[in-house]
């Protein structure tokens, strides 16, 4: 994102486009205008967002952002470039709104990195993650792709305590990347990990991976930890240095665990 983009989306005037309907809480999708630059986002105002009686602490918008940090600060850019600002409805987060593209083929080529298939178009490599049926009673499955930059983002849910990562809030860019959207629930003190993504579970961590956590740890223990605190609870701070902590001296991917270890709807 150039410079300007970046001041558009820091300061420039919002511009209401529409709203998510089937969103949870106020999200709104505008254009962020600066002159002659215009970068479409999302705008959740703080105000619009549900009371959540297990994140009572902090906003939703400060956790997104909070989360974004993480994902800045390990060098990996999974999270739109995301910024807390006023707005028409007052303060909230805005992020940069990704384009994906319209899907349309056979085998791989017609499916999202996470999707649903019926049990015999599995692509070779994929990872089936759970057995259902649809409403007619026929077997389908919930799929994603071995993808590295799927597995990255994994990774920084481990680390981020993801307790909502649908299939819908890993998107793949018309630009080659992947990014992930609607971290309101994250950075908990409590294991929270609720995710579409356990195609790694009992795996190794890539090396790369584990050696940017490790630069995590060191910027946790200077300033970074500081800068966090604005957003979520020190305890939230320590619990997420903890948990980058683990995750360096045994670099592998945690199993399912806990009731509801899948999101629900996984969409
Ligand atoms: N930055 C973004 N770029 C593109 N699509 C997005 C972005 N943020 C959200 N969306 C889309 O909007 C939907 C709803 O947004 P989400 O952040 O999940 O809202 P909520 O917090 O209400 O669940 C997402 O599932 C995704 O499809
Ligand atoms: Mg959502």
């Amino acid at each position: 994102m150039s410079a300007e983009e970046s001041d558009a989306l820091e300061s420039g005037e919002l511009t209401l486009i529409g709203r998510i309907t089937d969103a949870s809480n106020a999200t709104l999708v505008c254009d962020a205008v600066s002159g002659a630059n215009s970068v479409r986002c999302v705008y959740k105002p703080i105000r619009g967002e549900r009371a959540l009686w297990d994140f009572p602490d902090g906003t939703l918008a400060g956790r997104e952002y909070a989360s974004y940090l993480v994902s800045e600060q390990l060098g990996w850019s999974v999270i739109p470039h995301t910024v807390l600002r006023e707005g028409p409805f007052g303060r909230g987060m805005v992020q940069r709104w990704i384009d994906t593209p319209d899907r349309h083929g056979d085998g791989a080529a017609g499916l999202d990195l996470v999707d649903i298939c019926t049990p015999d178009a599995v692509p070779e490599g994929w990872f089936a993650i759970l057995q259902a049926t649809d409403m007619e009673g026929n077997p389908i499955v919930l799929i994603h792709a071995d993808d590295p930059r799927l597995q990255r983002m994994a990774v920084l849910d481990v680390l981020i305590n993801n307790a909502d990562r649908k299939g819908g809030h890993a998107l793949e860019g018309l630009d080659g990347s992947v990014y992930g959207v609607d971290h309101g629930i994250c950075l908990h003190t409590e294991n929270k990990l609720r995710t579409v993504l356990w195609g790694w579970a009992g795996t190794e961590v890539p090396g790369t991976l584990v050696a940017d956590v490790g630069g995590l740890i060191s910027s946790l223990e200077g300033d970074f930890g500081v800068r966090l605190g604005a957003y979520i609870t020190p305890d939230e701070v320590v619990a997420l240095y903890e948990r980058a902590v683990d995750l360096v001296a045994a670099p592998v991917m945690p199993r399912p665990r806990g009731r509801r270890p899948i999101p629900w709807p996984a969409f």
